[in-house]
């Protein structure tokens, strides 16, 4: 349960810089910008112009997902923002909802950890016209896999891993609502 508070939502991101504007404004001692407070959080964001996959960092030479070249990436840092600011009140459908278990109870005999997630706190409709179209699994913004539910599943899945990392991040995306993310930390 510690693990779930450690999740961080894009509620709890966009409130997080907006209190480190309020203090920059409050006076002239700080010398971070509120952008350089929310690089901090989070890393420049790159989306493949070809399939919509998501990286942090910098782009990729070519795209894990569809393998288009890195001059089909754009810079998108205002990615999860924008879905946030035009459709708030699906957050809670919308979140990814990630848990972590240190030893899997599918795999005990196996030293590994279980990440599971789920689209949202109150779980997203599977409809052709309103669905969610792919879960990217992130291990400290490294791009791992990517899960495509189709209309007869639900948005969840777990993932069994002996990867070292400080923390995942999980990226969806809704053919409605566009693009949502959340991370844990994993020790
Ligand atoms: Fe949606």
């Amino acid at each position: 349960m510690d693990q779930e508070k450690n999740c961080v939502s894009r509620r709890e991101f966009l409130s997080a810089a907006a209190v480190a504007a309020t203090v920059m404004a409050a006076g002239p001692m700080f010398k971070v910008s509120a952008k350089s407070e929310m690089k901090m959080a989070m890393p420049d964001i790159y989306v493949c112009g070809v399939c919509g996959h998501v990286e942090f960092g910098a782009a990729p030479e070519n795209c894990p997902i569809c393998h288009a070249p890195k001059e089909k990436f754009t810079e998108k840092n205002t990615l999860f923002a924008d879905a946030m600011k035009k459709f708030p009140e699906v957050s809670p459908s919308h979140d990814p909802v990630i848990s972590i278990k240190k030893e899997s109870g599918l795999v005990p005999e196996i030293a590994c950890k279980e990440v599971s997630v789920r689209v949202g706190k109150h779980m997203h409709p599977m409809e052709e016209a309103h669905h969610i179209k792919f879960i990217d699994f992130y291990i400290d913004d490294k791009f791992v896999t990517r899960f495509f539910p189709n209309l007869k599943q639900y948005p969840a899945v777990s993932y069994y891993t002996n990867a070292v990392g400080s923390k995942v991040r999980m990226v969806e995306f809704c053919t409605v609502h566009d693009y949502w993310q959340a991370e844990m930390a994993m020790a």
